[in-house]
């Protein structure tokens, strides 16, 4: 298969995004450790292929991510764990920033880090990080998660030129609204602060899009997979829009 021998870890891997790319490097051959920080649904993907092992670690601890990653010897590092918040910018505290940078922006700092290194001395490697398309455009009442987001498009692109005579390419994809339990959650906020129906509230994510439905999480891991097969060695530095054309 096309990743034998190859090992890959996944970030936040127990859910949605996380989930479908560890199911998918997986199933193409490669040995998959998937964290976040509650190990039940971690351990219920890695029940679901005998090539995923379930780690616990919170990616904004830069000792438990060492570890983590020391453990792994990772040829692959998918950047996807992450979170969202919303609110209104000048009701937005700094704790909020925080914890929005912290995850999305200081957490995928520490993986891609982390993970450069456990590529030091091998020909090939991808690192590979889950941004958004509020990576590539601002939306209203998430500043803090867009401008994270903003980050790691520009740390990916600044990464891939340090590493491009490696045999190591870095890029970000960048989704739209993913049909994922963090799109539940926005969908549960919006019915609880606006009263609307939660039908209401999903088509009025869904219609957003250009094709008017949410992305598929296997949409993004199987742009996972193109970066990882053959014919990507000069794909690098990019921001891959996954949007159904809304960026
Ligand atoms: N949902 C969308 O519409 C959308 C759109 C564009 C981009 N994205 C991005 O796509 C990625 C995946 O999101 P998703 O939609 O699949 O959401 P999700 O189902 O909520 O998955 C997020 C995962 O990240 C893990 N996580 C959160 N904080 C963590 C931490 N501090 N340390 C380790 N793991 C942590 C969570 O597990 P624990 O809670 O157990 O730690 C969870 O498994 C994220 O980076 C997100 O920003 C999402």
């Amino acid at each position: 298969m096309m990743l034998d021998g190859k090992s890959a870890l996944v970030t936040g891997g127990g859910t949605g995004a996380g989930a479908a790319i560890a199911l998918a490097l997986a199933g193409a051959g490669a040995r998959v450790t998937i964290c976040g920080r509650r190990l039940d649904p971690l351990q219920a993907v890695a029940a679901r292929h005998a090539s995923i092992r379930a780690v616990a670690c919170d990616i904004t601890d830069e000792s438990a991510v060492t570890q983590m990653m020391a453990e792994a010897s990772p040829d692959i590092v998918v950047a996807n764990a992450g979170a969202s918040e919303s609110a209104p910018f000048v009701k937005t505290d700094l704790d909020a920033f925080r914890r929005m940078v912290d995850v999305n922006l200081t957490g995928t700092f520490l993986t891609l880090r982390e993970g450069a290194r456990a590529l030091h001395g091998k020909s090939w490697g991808r690192l590979i990080a889950i941004a958004s398309t509020a990576g590539l455009k601002g939306y209203a009442y998430v500043a803090p998660y867009a401008a994270a987001k903003h980050g790691v498009v520009g740390m990916v692109k600044s990464v891939a030129l340090e590493l491009a005579q490696k045999g190591v390419t870095v890029n970000a994809i960048c989704p739209g609204f993913l049909d994922t339990e963090m799109t539940q959650a926005s969908i549960a906020r919006i019915v609880e602060k606006t009263g609307r129906t939660e039908a209401d509230a999903r088509a009025s994510l869904e219609a957003t899009n250009p094709m008017h439905r949410l992305v598929p999480p296997e949409d993004v891991a199987q742009t996972v997979l193109w970066l990882c097969g053959p014919g990507t060695s000069m794909v690098t530095g990019q921001a891959i829009s996954v949007s159904g054309g809304e960026t």
